[in-house]
């Protein structure tokens, strides 16, 4: 903890030698002394603050509720984004009930999970006034923000002591968008340490915890929003994905997330936590509870308006031609990528909503990914993790990587395929597993080494026989990490299970139809 914690510190790096060589020696132990007190004093004051600000909220909440009785109704949780919009339209909603409502229920999933860092107070203010705003596509819907999202006035911590108390000087390109089609931003939500964990758990705000079951994680590093999603707490978020950051925690908390293709939402006003690492390889895009608030969303945020904000975005709007069509589809698929074995539950998820999309005469062929083991160890561990990825970016100037793209896309094609179904890892880990067990991230790092738009959809949940399955799980190697990895997922019956849907680059609309098709099988089913 006390290396964290000088590192957090934006140290001087002699000072950092220094105390290091003279760890037993009394200079070392001063060093490390006053580190401790300034982190101490920096942590305590951002606790304090929060506790503030949640007592203030709650308030605020409470008193709305004394003077506005019957303003909320289960109704307005029952709705999608699409649904609520319509209704606020309507006249039969109005936003400051909404946003109440929503917040209400946010704060009540806090005390159960840890899940936001901070109310934004103004919001209630924002939803009084938002009748210039009728014409959004997201008209009132209020919206939660994970915590490096920018937002005008907020921290963007990544959950680094060094990063607290620097307010956002602006809000970024994505919030701003949002509040141009009528969305109120109105919570951000908690992450890792330096955002690069698939748990969700920092010494500011602590840990955040999975809404089925405290003893597992939410996953992360969108660890926050999918919890608070999950808990009831919020409709719609925006996560970023650098190695499956939106498509874990949604796998794990159980609601359906997009990783779209990079750079087809703006990126601007986003902070990583490795200073200088360009975000050429982070994506942004929305979590939900279901497939068409995602839609929406990014129908909302394909617009002038942020071709014209970051005109380093491709200006192509949203596609609703491909989002609707109900052609019949040529869907690759498999089972095992060939480096980490999915899970039981993760298994029997794959199969069933296979066996359902076959029979709704949909057509299934054979893919396999391209040389897992060198696009795992040589591409992606290797570079990715040893320098928070200045070589993975190096790589993709140059030839390998582009050379891996090209060829699974000729896969691609000469397989016929439109879209893809395969595991995503889950079911949620136990806490402190996930930094032993990076190789089993193949499942959602892969496409973010291709760059290719990819989705999940809860679909199933674990039952008592995929917990029987679990312990004769063998795994492809049947190595340490195989063994790790039973005792990361198991005790995990009653929780989510998901599989993972998978488009070429910049084919968001036709990767999104296709988990619509998923959910909506599912529901029939
Ligand atoms: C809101 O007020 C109603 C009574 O009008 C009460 O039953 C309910 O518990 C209150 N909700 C909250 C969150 O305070
Ligand atoms: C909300 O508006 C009121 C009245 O205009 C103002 O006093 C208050 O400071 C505003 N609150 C926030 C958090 O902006
Ligand atoms: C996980 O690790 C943290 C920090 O080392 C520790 O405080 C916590 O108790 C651990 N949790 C579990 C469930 O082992």
């Amino acid at each position: 903890m006390n290396i964290q914690y000088i590192l957090d510190l934006k140290p001087n790096w002699t000072r950092v030698v220094i105390s290091t060589l003279c760890g037993t020696c009394l200079i070392g132990l001063l060093v490390k002394w006053i580190h401790r007190v300034r982190a101490d004093s920096l942590i305590l004051k951002a606790r304090n603050r929060r506790e503030t600000n949640l007592l203030q909220a709650e308030e605020v909440v409470r008193d709305y509720n004394d003077s506005h009785p019957g303003a909320y109704g289960c109704l307005i949780h029952s709705l999608s984004a699409r649904q609520l919009t319509l209704s606020l339209k309507e006249g039969s909603l109005v936003p400051e009930d909404v946003l109440f409502s929503y917040m209400t229920k946010a704060l009540e999933a806090n005390k159960r999970l840890n899940c936001c860092t901070e109310i934004m107070m103004e919001s209630l203010n924002h939803s009084k006034s938002m009748d210039s705003y009728k014409d959004g596509l997201l008209y009132g819907v209020p919206v939660s923000i994970k915590d490096n999202v920018g937002c005008k006035g907020y921290d963007s911590t990544c959950g680094l002591l060094c990063r607290l108390n620097q307010p956002a000087l602006e809000d970024s390109v994505i919030v701003e968008v949002l509040r141009r089609q009528g969305a109120i931003p109105f919570v951000k939500t908690n992450v890792p340490q330096s955002l690069m964990s698939y748990e969700c758990s920092n010494p500011i705000y602590g840990t955040c915890v999975n809404p089925h079951n405290p003893k597992k994680t939410p996953g992360g590093s969108s660890g926050g929003e999918g919890a608070l999603i999950k808990g009831g707490g919020s409709l719609l978020g925006i996560g970023t994905d650098i190695g499956g950051s939106i498509r874990i925690p949604c796998s794990f908390s159980g609601i359906c997330g997009l990783k779209p293709t990079c750079n087809r939402l703006s990126t601007k006003g986003i902070s990583s936590s490795v200073k200088g690492q360009t975000s050429v390889k982070t994506s942004v895009g929305p979590m939900a509870r279901d497939v068409d608030s995602l839609a929406l969303c990014m129908q909302a945020l394909l617009s002038d308006h942020m071709f014209t904000l970051d005109p380093t975005v491709p200006p192509i709007p949203f596609n609703t031609e491909v989002y609707q069509s109900s052609k019949p589809l040529r869907i690759g698929y498999y089972e095992n990528d060939g480096y980490q074995h999915p899970s039981p539950s993760m298994l029997r998820g794959v199969r069933e909503v296979k066996a359902l999309l076959e029979r709704a005469g949909h057509t299934f062929v054979a893919f396999k990914p391209l040389k897992m083991e060198y696009a795992m160890n040589d591409l992606i561990i290797k570079a990715f993790f040893s320098d928070g990825s200045s070589t993975l970016l190096k790589l993709v100037q140059n030839w390998p990587i582009i050379e891996y793209i090209r060829e699974t896309i000729d896969e691609w094609k000469r397989c016929d395929l439109d879209v893809l179904l395969c595991p995503v890892i889950g079911p949620a880990f136990n806490h402190n597993y996930s930094a032993k067990l990076v190789c089993a991230l193949s499942s959602t790092l892969l496409f973010n080494l291709l760059s290719f738009p990819a989705g999940v959809v809860p679909v199933s949940s674990v039952t008592p026989a995929d917990e029987i399955l679990l312990k004769q799980f063998k795994g492809n190697f049947q190595d340490l990490w195989d063994r790790e990895f039973v005792q990361a997922v198991k005790g995990g019956e009653g929780l989510p299970v998901a599989v993972q849907c998978v488009a070429l680059p910049w084919q968001e609309e036709l990767c999104l139809r296709f988990m619509k098709e998923v959910e909506t099988l599912l529901t029939c089913h």
